[in-house]
């Protein structure tokens, strides 16, 4: 949600914060501003509705010049998304700037003080408050970080917040509690933001604000307080992306760029970790021992949206292969429930991000009871990277597209070493376990021989440019993929889809079906397969247009589907991976020829780090 970059340093701050702020566009995108301390030493603000661009193009040839300067976008939580509650926020008397990212919970009751005691407000937003609370004390005197100090104990909520104000020029004071930010280290000048990619055309040396921690950075300096004022001592992490990783490298967007990377993704998350000799894998960060893993009796899987969905495939993995009891729970529900976890029980988020509050929470919540906690992450450094007790990166590069592509399919492959690594230390043979390996690298070539398959896709997603209602339908380890496809479709393209266990169909679902309903089978040779053909069958007997995403040279459905692709063989518990990768295409297609924006789609924001 939300994306902030501060800047302060010897060069022109505006300038810097607003080619910062486009690189965080895709956290938030309904309105964006900026702040400058100019060389006159008062604060000159601009907002503008919408994208940023909107707001280049209302900053015009009038940039302001200074060397401290904020700038935010934003994904509107508290009030409509238009210039007066687009940040930065400003005090009354226009000493201080402030943009935040999380919500404030007890803003209404701050505000009704605050007005009692003559502050105006100009927006609906919980944010001014903070403005407002830093003023008080900052005007009569207390340094800014002080007066930040003291407003945020005031505030119950979750909160990224970066502030400047004119009595303290070449500061920019930011803190955090629930919300991501970071301090980036240069040469003479220092940035704060909320994530790494604004700052690293400048650097990539870099400090992760923890919660409840205050950073003071001036242009050649920084510390890192916590509450009470109290100095910490911070590690500093060098960020091994590259700039060239988040552009769009010559694809329309990066929706696109970032399916058809798939193949070297892959690579990367099985790289260094296949020990085909042995039947199974090495992973580095899971700071457990056998026996620890030995311990486990059941597994909780948590999270959110498509990573939910990766981790439904995960829990059928874990049952068939490592016999271990498991079961998904979407994080927002996990962390306000009573959930029965123990020391035995291992549970394991799984978040692209590494920032999704509720994953977050869920996973805070499962470690205070007592369970072990795993992240299978992508975002190296995120919160839950850094809070969980081990885990696997998906080293996937940054997805920047909102709708997550590679991280699933690279998610799935983790959630497949993971339940190597608890089989083999149980039941799962070492045939077994070669075989799954052997599978496993044979994966990133089969990507690529799929998306090779993409113009087909793209004429098969003509077709469907204008349907209203699309139904996806798969068993097994393909039902996921049916929820996934469904959400893929959605989510750019507006077009309302279902994604059912195929066989459900007939308790519901089939009475929507008519020639004007595409529904898209996924039905794979696996261990279903001819209980879907009989579910294509009752689709074709009701006049239902078939699309079906079957194993190469699978004749049986050929006769039966209107359209179809096909994918190669594999094992089943892999074959998510491709069959999702022509449902990933045809919802990018579609999007498109609807005219849809694919890699910012409306109400929708790439990291969720507001409950
Ligand atoms: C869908 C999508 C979202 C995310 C969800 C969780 O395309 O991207 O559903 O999967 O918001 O995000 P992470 O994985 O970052 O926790």
């Amino acid at each position: 949600m939300c994306g902030i970059v501060g800047y302060t340093g010897a060069r022109s701050a505006g300038p810097l914060v607003l080619d910062g702020l486009k690189r965080l566009e895709y956290r938030g995108y309904d309105s964006a501003g900026l702040a400058v301390l100019n060389g006159e030493g008062r604060i000159e603000v601009f907002k503008a509705p919408g994208k940023i661009s909107a707001l280049e193009n209302a900053l015009g040839s009038r940039f302001p010049s200074g060397h401290t300067a904020l700038a935010h976008t934003r994904w509107a939580t508290h009030g409509a998304p238009n210039v007066v509650n687009a940040h930065p926020h400003t005090d009354c008397g226009g000493t201080l700037a402030l943009v935040h990212n999380g919500i404030i919970e007890n803003a209404p009751t701050l505000r009704t003080a605050l007005v009692k005691r003559g502050h105006v407000f100009r927006s609906e937003t919980d944010t001014e408050v903070l403005v407002h609370l830093v003023e008080e004390l900052h005007t009569k005197g207390a340094p800014l970080a002080d007066a930040v100090a003291a407003a945020l104990q005031q505030v119950d909520g979750t909160y990224g917040i970066a502030v400047i104000s004119t009595r303290e020029p070449d500061t920019v004071v930011a803190a955090r509690r629930g919300s991501p930010l970071l301090v980036a280290i240069g040469n003479g000048e220092n940035f704060v933001a909320s994530d790494a990619s604004a700052v690293l055309a400048h650097t990539r040396s870099v400090v992760y604000l923890d919660d409840g921690e205050i950073a003071v950075v001036r242009p050649r300096d920084y510390r890192i307080l916590d509450l009470s004022a109290a100095e910490k001592e911070k590690t500093v992490t060098q960020i091994e992306w590259d700039l060239a990783t988040i552009e769009r490298g010559g694809y329309a967007h990066f929706m696109l760029k970032e399916i058809m990377e798939q193949p070297d993704s892959l690579r990367n998350a099985l790289r260094g970790r296949l020990l085909e000799e042995d039947g199974t894998v090495r992973l580095g960060g899971l700071n457990l021992t056998d026996e620890d893993l030995l311990k486990v009796r059941r597994i909780v899987m948590t999270a959110c949206g498509t990573s939910w969905h990766a981790a439904l495939i995960g829990e059928y993995m874990m049952e068939e292969l490592a016999r271990i009891p498991s079961e998904v729970e979407y994080a927002s529900e996990f962390r306000y429930r009573n959930p029965i976890v123990d020391e035995h029980t291992l549970v394991v988020g799984i978040s692209q991000s590494g920032e999704t509050a509720d994953t977050l929470a869920a996973l805070r919540e499962a470690k205070r009871r007592g369970a072990r906690t795993l992240g299978i992450v992508n975002v190296v450094g995120s919160t839950i990277a850094r809070e969980v007790d081990g885990g696997i990166y998906l080293h996937a590069g940054p997805e920047i597209g909102v709708a997550s592509t590679k991280a699933f399919t690279s998610q799935i492959a983790a959630l497949a070493l993971l339940t190597l690594t608890m089989g083999r230390l149980r039941s799962l043979s070492i045939l077994q376990g070669r075989e799954v390996v052997r599978c496993l690298a044979r994966l990133p070539e089969q990507v690529a021989q799929v998306l090779s398959k993409a113009p087909h896709v793209e004429q098969i997603a003509e077709r469907l440019v204008r349907a209203t209602n699309v139904l996806y339908l798969g068993r097994g380890y393909n039902f996921p993929v049916a929820l996934e496809g469904a959400l893929k479709l959605k989510e750019i393209s507006y077009i309302h889809a279902e994604g059912y266990p195929a066989a459900e169909m007939k308790h519901g679902p089939i009475a929507l079906i008519d020639d004007l309903m595409p529904v898209v089978f996924i039905a794979p040779q696996d261990a279903v397969y001819q209980k879907v053909v009989s579910n294509v069958e009752e689709v074709k007997a009701r006049g239902g247009r078939v699309i079906a995403i079957v194993t190469e040279g699978d004749t049986g459905l050929a006769k039966l589907a209107d359209q179809q692709v096909e994918i190669p063989e594999t094992l089943d518990l892999l074959t998510p991976v491709l069959s999702v990768l022509p449902l990933q295409l045809l919802a990018y297609y579609i999007a498109v020829r609807r005219g849809c924006n694919v890699d910012q789609p409306r109400n929708l924001a790439k990291s969720v780090t507001v409950e």
